[in-house]
């Protein structure tokens, strides 16, 4: 029997599988609103068997957005057209197919080029905005200078995530995920990298989250208790001076007792040039001192494409649940591939049955061998 296949509670839900399509920003969406092309990246990846379908990090306000093509839920226009775009992804879906959002405010990464513009800070002429941080140090020196965040700001932030996390349940979103890793302004105040403040929100590890707490306080408060909360964490900053596990440790327990129901670990993202041992699984050493240390239930992620490899992730007790980010990118039916592979039953849909490999002995011919 997989253990990757084999169904796991979140608060009221119950997924299916283990297997979760990991959040992936597409920079295609216009003032926040969800385009065509939503329409068919979520419908290919409810489609594809995974037990739940993260939606890309989602901006809680305007000016939380990394690139004028961020997905927002930040107005009545973005509700809808996300509406609509998840309407259609669930009638293509699996039965019992899960739907989560990453929450996100990009902090002082924001006012950004889309990746395949330059990635650099916006530019004059390219309508930037003034970012917001916990304290007013620039990414880089060729980034913007953030502000630091006053607590207007730090209200303001607080109830738009709570606005984003309501108008997620308006569309049956089961599962919010509060972003809190990748350099984005919650993870701005978690890292002495980024925060700097003299206040009661900077200094001390308890200081540095009480601002990310209040955030998720808020959150889990606004939702209802079948509503899966998590947050993604960062396991290391990969610097010395840098959130490091004891202190991931420390955000998972403090959210565990904020009623979270699980955390995903990540890694890097809040300093630039940063040496980072890419490799598979690579952050699965922190995965697992997370869900040991912080008894949370734990997602891993980070070049896990290989389903015996997730597989052991969860059977070494690593991990409960296993994210897929450029995998299923590349092949959407990476899940169908899985089952196949561990010899679990998958439902694939009827249409595409004949093209399903145990059905059709071409299949072995019609894929690339593995290099
Ligand atoms: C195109 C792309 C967009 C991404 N956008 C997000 C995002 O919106 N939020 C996030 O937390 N991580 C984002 N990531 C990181 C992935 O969620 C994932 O953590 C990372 O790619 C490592 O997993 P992988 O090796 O399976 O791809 C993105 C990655 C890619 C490739």
């Amino acid at each position: 029997m997989s253990k990757l296949f084999s169904p796991i509670r979140l608060a009221g839900q119950d997924l299916s599988n283990r297997i979760v399509v990991a959040p992936m920003c597409q920079y295609s969406a216009s003032d926040g609103c969800a385009t065509d092309w939503h329409l068919q990246h979520l419908m290919q990846l409810g489609l594809s068997g995974a037990g739940l379908v993260v939606i890309e990090a989602t901006a809680v306000e305007r000016h939380g957005r990394i690139t004028h093509g961020c997905l927002g839920l930040y107005s009545d226009d973005c509700e809808a057209a996300l509406g609509r775009v998840l309407t259609a992804a669930r009638r293509v879906s699996p039965p019992g197919t899960k739907w989560g959002i990453q929450l996100a405010h990009a902090g002082r990464k924001g006012s950004q080029q889309r990746p395949w513009e330059g990635g650099a800070a916006l530019r004059a002429d390219e309508d930037p905005w003034q970012t917001v941080s916990a304290s007013a140090i620039g990414f880089a020196d060729d980034w913007h200078t953030p502000h630091a965040a006053t607590r207007a700001d730090m209200d303001r932030v607080r109830n738009a995530f709570v606005a984003a996390a309501r108008r997620s349940v308006a569309l049956g979103i089961e599962a919010i995920e509060v972003h809190m890793a990748h350099g984005y302004l919650l993870h701005n105040f978690i890292s002495a990298i980024s925060n700097r403040r003299s206040d009661e929100y900077g200094g001390s590890l308890e200081n540095r989250l009480r601002f990310p707490l209040e955030v998720a306080r808020a959150v889990r408060a606004a939702l209802p208790k079948t509503h899966a909360l998590g947050a993604r964490i960062t396991g290391t900053d990969w610097r010395e001076d840098g959130v490091d596990i004891d202190q991931a440790v420390a955000l998972a327990s403090a959210l565990k007792a904020e009623g979270f129901d699980y955390v995903c670990v990540s890694s890097g993202g809040n300093a630039p040039g940063l040496k980072i041992p890419v490799g598979p699984g690579y952050h699965l050493p922190y995965a697992e001192a997370v869900r040991r240390r912080a008894g949370i239930a734990t997602r891993a992620v980070g070049m896990i494409a290989d389903p015996h490899q997730a597989e052991a992730a969860l059977t070494d007790g690593q991990a409960d649940m296993v994210a897929l980010g450029r995998a299923v990118l590349d092949n959407p039916r990476w899940p169908w591939h899985a089952a196949e592979a561990l010899g679990a039953p998958m439902t694939v849909p009827v249409q595409y049955l004949r093209g399903h490999a145990p059905n059709w002995p071409g299949a072995a011919l019609a894929r690339p061998k593995a290099r």
